[in-house]
This record gives C-alpha cells, sequence and structure tokens, in this order.
C-alpha cells in the first residue's frame, strides 16, 4: 500500500456516508482499484471505519463552514489535501491552497479542472503546492505558500497527515503554520492518542499497513497526547473531541458503544495567539 492509496481510500470512504460526510463530491474519486481493497480492510481492521472518518470529515467541514462564514471567506491551507474536497462544498468567498506529494497534486489539478470545465463541479479558486514534508525545509515551504496567501483569516487544516510523519517533520509543520498564521485564524489537526496502541484494532491496523507496504515507504505510525495540543507553541486549544463522541451527534443509531474497540481518533481546534 502506498500512501496516495489511503487518500482514495478515505474519500471512497466519505462517498459511502454522504449524508454524514456531506461531501456529495467524493464519489468522483472512485475507481476499481480502492473498490477491490475496501471489503477486505473493513473486515479485517474494523467495520465502522467508513463512517468514522465520515464523522471527521463532518466536523472539520462545520468548523470550516461556520469560520468562513463567520469571516467573510479567507483561505484554507490544506497540508496533505488528498483528495478532500472541502473547496467545492464551502463558498467561493474562500480560497484554497492544496498540499501534497506531486503525485497526488498533478492528478487532483488535472482530474478538478476537468470535472470544473464538465460543469460536475462548481468553479473555485484552487492553488496546488507539490512538496514533501519530510524532504522540504521549513523556510522553504513557507517561502512557497506565504506569496499565495491573498485572502485573510486563514484555516490550515492536517487531517490523516500525522499518523504517517515522525517527530522531526511534525515540529516543522508547526513552525510552518505559526510563520504562515495570524493572531484569531485557526488550525486543525486530527491524530490517534498513545493508549490506542495497547488496543487489538489498532495492532490490526498496523499490522495491515505493515504487511502490505511493498514499496517500504517509511510509515511512523505517530499517536500525540493531548499536552501536545495544549502546550503547542502560538496556539491556544479551543476545541477537542473524538470520532466516539462525533457518532453520538451525528450518527446515534451506528451502534458505536465501545471506544476501544473503534480507531478513534481525536480532533483538535488551535487558535493563533
Ligand atoms: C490518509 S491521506 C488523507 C488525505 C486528506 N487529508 C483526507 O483526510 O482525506 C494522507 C495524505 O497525506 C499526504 N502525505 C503524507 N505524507 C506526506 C508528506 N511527507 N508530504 C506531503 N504529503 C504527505 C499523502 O500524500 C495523502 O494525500
Amino acid at each position: 500500500m502506498q500512501i496516495h492509496e489511503t487518500a482514495f481510500i478515505i474519500s471512497t470512504y466519505r462517498s459511502y456516508h454522504e449524508e454524514l460526510s456531506k461531501d456529495i463530491y467524493a464519489r468522483l474519486w472512485n475507481n476499481s482499484k480502492t473498490d477491490f481493497l475496501i471489503p477486505a480492510i473493513l473486515e479485517t481492521i474494523s467495520k465502522d471505519d467508513a463512517l468514522l472518518h465520515s464523522l471527521r470529515n463532518r466536523f472539520f467541514y462545520e468548523q470550516m463552514r461556520t469560520f468562513f462564514a463567520k469571516n467573510n471567506g479567507g483561505t484554507l491551507i490544506n497540508f496533505g489535501a488528498g483528495f478532500s474536497m472541502y473547496p467545492f462544498m464551502l463558498p467561493n468567498t474562500v480560497h484554497t491552497i492544496e498540499i501534497d506529494k506531486k503525485d497526488i497534486t498533478a492528478y487532483k489539478k488535472e482530474k478538478t479542472t476537468q470535472w470544473i470545465r464538465e460543469g460536475k463541479l462548481p468553479h473555485r479558486e484552487i492553488q496546488y503546492v507539490a512538496i514533501d514534508f519530510n524532504h522540504h525545509a521549513e523556510q522553504d515551504i513557507s517561502t512557497a505558500i506565504q506569496p499565495m496567501l491573498k485572502k485573510k483569516p486563514t484555516f490550515i487544516l492536517l487531517e490523516g497527515v500525522l499518523f504517517f510523519l515522525g517527530p522531526d517533520t511534525t515540529h516543522k509543520l508547526c513552525a510552518v503554520f505559526k510563520e504562515l498564521q495570524s493572531k484569531g485564524d485557526l488550525l486543525g489537526c486530527v491524530s490517534f492518542i498513545p493508549e490506542i496502541e495497547n488496543t487489538k484494532v489498532y495492532q490490526r491496523l498496523l499490522h495491515y499497513f505493515d504487511s502490505h507496504n511493498e514499496n517500504n515507504d517509511p510509515f511512523y505510525h505517530q499517536t500525540l497526547p493531548h499536552s501536545f495540543y495544549n502546550n503547542l507553541n502560538g496556539y491556544q486549544l479551543k476545541e477537542h473531541i473524538d470520532e466516539f463522541d462525533l457518532s453520538k451527534i451525528y450518527a446515534p443509531d451506528a451502534g458505536i458503544t465501545d471506544k476501544t474497540k473503534i480507531l478513534n481518533e481525536h480532533m483538535y481546534i488551535l487558535q493563533k495567539s
């Protein structure tokens, strides 16, 4: 499994639960290779994973919708954007900068341009930036993005990425965020807490990645304690919720009753001080 395949899997998950994720465009990315992979993942790791990822998407969608409505637009800077479709779900007063590895940004730009031309997507102001977070220096990342920032305030999103990063890259990205953002701007992050490492469901996830890592990609399996966010330099933690509690709000009938049996990710909203 390559990292870009995880982006296809998550967008397909969102398309399974449009009513929850609110992402009516995710289905555009569906493809037979991903369709083939998913049943085995849901069976061998956790049957609730598609629903949980849709809840995560819904949480950030609501956060960004409220933030940009209050500020009459702004800029969404999505680090490791994969195939997420927030720009098309948000109003056209929002500009977007999407950053990811080169193969993802090139393919996404080509397809979204085609779909806008064909009327399958509404027109939006989006800039695609190819950066590998592991290989580029802090200053290079900031310098590449800074000139594109024309509309304030900003909402930075780091969704579904921290699991794959090591501590050095994580600290580098946080320093970049601090440099790019101004007082009052928001940062949204997702990660697992270290306690999940003792659960069977997480062990199954690691086993799946390890046994499907044909290219020997470096997977860090990073988890982060709440204290990481409480102590993040330049930011104040505003909101924190996990997918277990989100399921009670948006999917109370889904039968999710035990947080130790699901891949329970935690979402954090931080405000630049
Ligand atoms: C699991 S996907 C999540 C995509 C999207 N944020 C979402 O939630 O649907 C992880 C994304 O992070 C990107 N990514 C992982 N490591 C990266 C790195 N070192 N540099 C740039 N992008 C990276 C991958 O290419 C992929 O698109």
